[in-house]
């Protein structure tokens, strides 16, 4: 069912695991000094990505349990102000230094990075001169993103240019939950997202220009599903229309992805925003870049009921619903759902970039940790997106999220995603059953998860 050269993966990000927040020429990125304000606008926990999971110096034994639970492939961000000095102009030595060995210590052990250029820790020396709402700021992350490939496609095939922009630009600009925690009225928002689109769009030219070897660029999108009710018709198209419907006041939902597909703004949004024809016309050409495969976080999805010609009805979740630790349903048929209609629209090789849960795991007295939930909702999801790979809808690969306990933005270090523990008073690793189990399902190829099918029992959420 699954191919051989099928990618079983992990992500993390740099902000949430690397640490090391200001050695080695390191400066501030929008979350270090976001994560310091003491006006109550930041965590409840008040914890910064000081030293996260001390990954920048532990990299190697990092590498070392990847291989061991037999990852094909890593997905991990490259931090902008540790790559680059201060000025975003000239290479840092040292960081360059880092990302070079992590790299390489990851070819040496047969796994595949996948390189995120941009995953949410925006220099604050760019903030300081407006950011995203600065047009200039297509500019710089273009050449960035830029140098990432110049300096990594002699031996890295693959990358993500952005990590997911419905986030970053909704909760940052918008609703002023995440760094820099902005609530700007939705035209100036509506400047940020088009920035962040023109952006992306200019940042692929430039990396297919000066790319060494050939490389496979895409997105992570930030998507919820939308399951149908019933298997009829109806209900089906129904959960499509809702997929791929966007917000009006917001930038949800698939309107980043969609407006790259089509290299266009959707026809109520556009009334709403002034822009002279002209400039969009020529915006629209640099946005409209088709990247070589789709790539989307998911980790939920609502039903959806057919309620009339193109209208329909997101039902409450069920009764009898598990949500994880970050109040989300568990529904693990969307990663079936999205995959298929993202393939009916587009046609692309599709990646699940992200994919976890976060749990209330713990070590027993004997230092174990046994984390059945986790297990269940990984083998719960494959087993639905193995459905999408027997009607041959070209899925090449799953990155759970994450490897690591980590840094969970906003929420400090209180929500555990990882497959490995993470102590963060000594930083000591310890496997999860779940990694253990998740080596033994990538060493089998997929083939253990039908045999083990349990139906729905989460245990320690
Ligand atoms: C999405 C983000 O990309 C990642 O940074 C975050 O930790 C996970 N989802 C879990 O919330």
């Amino acid at each position: 069912m699954f191919s051989k050269d099928f990618i079983w993966g992990a992500a993390t990000s740099a902000a949430q695991i690397e640490g090391a927040e200001y050695e080695d020429g390191k400066t501030s990125s929008i979350w270090d000094i976001a994560s310091r304000m003491n006006d109550g606008r930041f965590s409840r926990f008040q914890k910064t990505p000081l030293s996260s999971c001390d990954h920048y110096h532990r990299f190697i034994e990092d590498v070392a349990i990847m291989k061991k639970i037999g990852l094909k492939a890593y997905r991990f961000s490259i931090s902008w102000t540790r790559l680059m000095k201060e000025n975003m102009n000239t290479i840092n030595p040292k960081g360059l230094l880092f990302y070079n060995r992590l790299i390489d210590a990851l070819l040496d052990a047969g796994i595949e990075p996948f390189i995120t250029i941009f995953h949410w820790d925006y220099p604050q020396s760019l903030l300081d001169q407006g950011g995203w709402q600065n047009d200039k700021s297509v500019t710089w992350f273009a050449e960035y993103a830029k140098t990432v490939v110049e300096l990594f496609s002699d031996r890295v095939k693959k990358f993500i240019t952005i990590n997911e922009p419905e986030c970053f630009v909704n909760l940052g600009y918008l609703d002023k939950r995440h760094a820099p925690y902005y609530q700007l009225p939705e035209d100036a928002v509506f400047k940020i997202a088009h920035n962040v689109l023109k952006a992306n769009g200019l940042a692929t030219i430039l990396m297919r220009q000066v790319a060494k070897q050939k490389i496979e660029i895409g997105q992570a999108f930030a998507l919820t599903g939308a399951i149908p009710f019933s298997e009829n018709d109806k209900d089906i198209n129904a959960a499509k229309h809702c997929f791929f419907n966007h917000p009006d006041s917001s930038f949800w939902g698939t309107w980043f992805l969609d407006t790259i597909m089509n290299g266009e703004y959707d026809k109520k949004r556009l009334a709403k925003i002034s822009i002279s024809p002209d400039v969009l016309d020529k915006d629209m050409r640099i946005i409209h870049q088709t990247p070589d495969f789709i790539g989307f976080n998911m980790y939920s999805g609502t039903l959806t009921k057919h309620l009339g010609e193109n209208d329909y009805q997101r039902m409450p979740d069920p009764i009898d619903s598990d949500y994880t630790m970050m109040d989300i349903p568990i529904a693990p048929s969307c990663l079936y759902w999205a995959a298929r209609f993202l393939y009916e629209k587009y046609h692309l090789p599709i990646y699940i970039m992200e994919n976890g849960v976060a749990i209330t795991d713990s070590p027993d007295e004997n230092g174990d940790i046994d984390d059945p939930a986790r297990i269940n909702f990984i083998r719960e999801h494959l087993i639905h997106l193995s459905r999408a790979l027997k009607e041959k809808i070209d899925v090449r690969g799953y990155f759970y999220w994450s490897l690591l306990d980590n840094y969970e933005w906003a929420h400090g270090y209180s929500r555990r995603f990882g497959l490995v523990r993470v102590n963060f008073e000594n930083y000591k690793r310890t496997l999860k059953k779940s990694a253990y189990w998740y080596a033994s399902l990538i060493k089998s190829n997929g083939e253990i998860l039908e045999k083990e099918r349990v139906d729905k029992n989460y245990g320690n959420l």
